[in-house]
């Protein structure tokens, strides 16, 4: 991807070993985006120099005021085609949060108010501790470590744990991975491929049962979805999950919906951030208590793991100043809108929290996860801190659905 105004900071304040490797960072992390989202990426970081373009039907809104008036001032149509909800909608899973507004939504929101809040995380966090102890010993004898592994391992311990359901932590987020993968491809623009849609139900049924519930249903008017054929030589079909006793399908559901949210956002998240902080030598920072959380809100903001929120307009607003109707497309680059592209992560002068924190969205459906998130990456480094780690070999992602790395081995430095 053409990125002209790297925004590399060359600042007479960085440490001496940081403006050696400055860029080194921002370098390996583009990777990420030309390995799964090459086309996409490309237009983005063409046109990111106007806060809004509208292109047909379609506002690719990158500043950040735009970003909010779309957030916060214009009514969304949850459930249309090409969004999360719409796609949670054609997969038979509905009512989880992404497609609800209203009192049904502030409800929902409210149940996981506790569970994601101070207390809530606080309560959890031994989980992750424990495995990343664990975990990253082996960098204290000189081994290398593929750190996307353990943070699979990590996300899908934690969701079980904030679920309370006993699944392995590892079947659990290859399941969620799988998921998300198999719906962001069912939002990709272009005509639906039959296999496509019966892949995505299949892997969110997958996910559904591994969590104690059962699948959602599958829609036999639907011609994309057609039933499968009965077995050629007569045998009955295999029990499926929804032969099994479980919580309700909306439980269920949203259950399914939190894991896929909670596992795919921390998987792409927290190994880009510290091949980054190990790039651009930023250890000393991640080891200090004082400078930890801004490093945190730095990372997050210029890997921006969610770095586009696709949304569609319910009904007319402005948007930076660019009139809105009903049905239009917006795709909100929260990327941009956050700053990622025009400086590297610098403690000494972060961007404002409130603009770092855009990465989570805005208004009422803004991420409830961001509080557990923040923990987890500022546990993480603080717990490779000590090891001073350099990345030995990367590989990007080419099918998850959030650009990311499949491998990330590193090891320690000194
Ligand atoms: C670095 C990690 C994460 C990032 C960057 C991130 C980002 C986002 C973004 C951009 C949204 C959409 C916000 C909006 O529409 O305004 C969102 C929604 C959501 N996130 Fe996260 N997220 C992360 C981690 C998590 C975690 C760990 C959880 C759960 C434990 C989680 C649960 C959710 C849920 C349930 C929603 C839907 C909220 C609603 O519609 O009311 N996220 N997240």
């Amino acid at each position: 991807m053409a990125d002209p105004s790297d925004g590399s900071r060359a600042g007479g304040e960085a440490a001496p070993d940081r403006r050696l490797s400055a860029g080194r960072g921002r370098r390996r992390d583009r990777r990420v985006y030309l390995r799964r989202y090459p086309l996409l990426f490309t237009l983005l970081a063409a046109t990111r120099g106007r806060p809004v373009l509208r292109l047909g039907r379609t506002l690719v809104v990158h500043g950040p005021d735009g970003y909010l008036d779309a957030l916060t001032r214009t009514p969304l149509d949850r459930a249309a085609a090409g969004t999360v909800g719409g796609t949670a909608h054609r997969l038979g899973t509905d009512s989880l949060l992404f497609d609800q507004q209203g009192p049904e939504h502030r409800q929902a929101r409210r149940a996981l108010t506790d569970d994601l809040g101070p207390a809530g995380v606080a309560r959890l966090r031994p989980v992750w501790t424990a495995l990343l102890r664990q975990r990253l010993a082996p960098l204290g004898d000189g081994a290398e470590v593929d750190l996307v592994a353990v943070v699979a391992e990590l996300a899908g311990a934690t969701t079980a744990a904030l679920l309370g359901v006993d699944a392995d932590p590892v079947a659990l987020a290859r399941a969620a991975r799988r998921a998300a993968a198999a719906t962001a491809a069912e939002q990709l623009p272009g005509p639906r491929l039959p296999g496509r849609a019966r892949a995505a139900r299949r892997a969110v049924a997958d996910l559904t049962a591994l969590l104690g519930g059962s699948p959602p249903g599958t829609d036999p008017a639907d011609p994309l979805d057609p039933p499968d054929p009965p077995d050629p030589r007569g045998l009955p079909d295999p029990p499926t999950p929804s032969d099994q006793p479980g919580p309700s399908p909306e439980r269920a559901g949203l259950a399914g919906m939190l894991a896929l949210a909670a596992v795919n956002t921390t998987v792409a998240a927290i190994p880009r951030a510290v091949a980054w902080c190990a790039d651009d030598r930023l250890w000393a920072q991640a080891d200090a208590a004082e400078t930890r959380d801004v490093l945190v809100d730095e990372l997050l903001r210029v890997t921006a793991p969610s770095p586009v929120l696709p949304r569609v307009a319910a009904g007319a607003a402005t948007v930076a100043g660019c009139p809105v109707r009903a049905g239009d497309r917006l795709l909100l680059v929260a990327r941009h809108a956050a700053g990622a592209h025009r400086a590297d992560p610098d403690c000494a002068a972060p961007e404002p929290a409130r603009t770092a924190r855009l990465v989570f969205g805005a208004g009422a459906h803004s991420c409830p996860g961001a509080r557990l998130a923040r923990a987890q990456l500022a546990d993480a480094l603080a717990a490779l801190a000590p090891y001073r780690p350099i990345v030995v070999r990367a590989r990007a992602d080419g099918h998850a659905a959030l650009p990311g790395w499949a491998q990330l081995v590193i090891r320690a430095g000194r």
